[in-house]
């Protein structure tokens, strides 16, 4: 296995400052090491530099376009290249807005890709619907086909080419959805598994179904997209935008190994995690540790255990 990781320390789809150190704190939590450890190639292509962009004022009720829309461009074609170079993409954001390039140029590289979406939210508003104007509640509708009308035209934007279909989009642990998102899910008949189906069913099925649910066909890479906010904020707490009620520990490590099993993983994105709103220290750790561990656990780690396989 080998991985590229890919540092996007960007801020600007949301409103709290401290998430664009989330590649830092990841990788200081000793994240390449770890990896190595359990027998990954690893190759970092280090933070990407976002370019300043100035007079980025609001375009209807939607903040930062212009840096957004730039940022991901860059992180699109990094994507890209690390896909051209043999890896699984790992990105380590920054918020939600960034999964808008790194599905893009996982699919300029590999064409059509599942995505498993882990989070509390849906990220599916479109520009017009968005509520708060933060673009990393909106990231599935700029690159989701089906969405495409519902898209103004906005700047910086110009060079994204939508590239997911709705029947190859999964939702796991989802439990604050807005109205119009809801509306939008159940138009499109986009497979959601919220809070709800993973408390009926349990998570070992929501995988199962997951799973027969997007390999029916055939098989494509998989892109998985994980907002740490999906878990619990007992767990990992030190995120802009919490939810109580979310998956434990356990069921967010296990979504990691299962997805692993298909052997289909192509690219993650680990976004959210904010160390400035942790409240001590330690919430600020527990929450970066957690995202090592689920990184961990999409590269084989197992909670059984593990061994190299010229072990003797
Ligand atoms: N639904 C809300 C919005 O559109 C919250 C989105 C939160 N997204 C996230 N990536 N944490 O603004
Ligand atoms: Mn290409
Ligand atoms: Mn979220
Ligand atoms: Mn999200």
């Amino acid at each position: 296995r080998s991985v590229g990781i890919i540092g996007a320390p960007f801020c600007k789809g949301q409103p709290r400052g401290g998430v664009e150190r989330g590649p830092d704190v990841i990788r200081a939590a000793g994240l390449l090491h770890k990896l190595q450890e359990q027998g990954c190639a690893v190759k970092d292509y280090g933070n990407l530099v976002f370019e300043e962009v100035v007079d980025d004022e609001p375009i209807g009720r939607v903040k930062h376009v212009r840096a957004v829309g730039s940022a991901n461009q860059r992180l699109s074609e990094a994507v890209h290249a690390v896909k051209r170079d043999g890896h699984t993409s790992v990105m380590l954001g920054g918020d939600h807005s960034l999964a808008i390039g790194s599905i893009h140029g996982h699919s300029a590289a590999v064409g059509e890709l599942s995505v498993i979406w882990v989070d509390a939210h849906a990220d599916i508003n479109t520009p017009l619907t968005s509520p708060t104007g933060n673009i990393h509640g909106q990231s599935m509708s700029y690159v989701l086909r089906e969405l495409q009308s519902k898209i103004p035209v906005l700047p910086n934007f110009s060079w994204i080419r939508p590239c997911v279909s709705a029947k190859d989009l999964v939702y796991i642990g989802l439990r604050d959805v807005d109205p119009e998102e809801h509306y939008i899910l159940k138009l499109l008949g986009v497979k959601v598994f919220s809070m709800s189906e993973v408390d009926q069913l349990g998570i070992a099925r929501v995988m199962e179904e997951t799973c027969d649910y997007l390999f029916s066909k055939v098989k494509k890479p998989i892109h998985l997209s994980y907002d740490i906010d999906a878990i619990d904020p007992s767990v990992t707490p030190a995120t802009g935008t919490p939810v109580v009620g979310g998956l434990t520990y356990r069921e967010g490590v296990y979504i990691t190994e299962q997805v692993c099993q298909t052997g289909l993983l192509s690219a993650v994105d680990m976004v959210e995690v904010n160390p400035l709103r942790g409240q001590t220290e330690e919430e600020v750790q527990s929450t970066v540790s957690t995202a090592v561990d689920l990184l961990c656990g999409c590269f084989g780690r197992l909670r059984e255990g593990n061994h190299p396989s010229d072990y003797r």
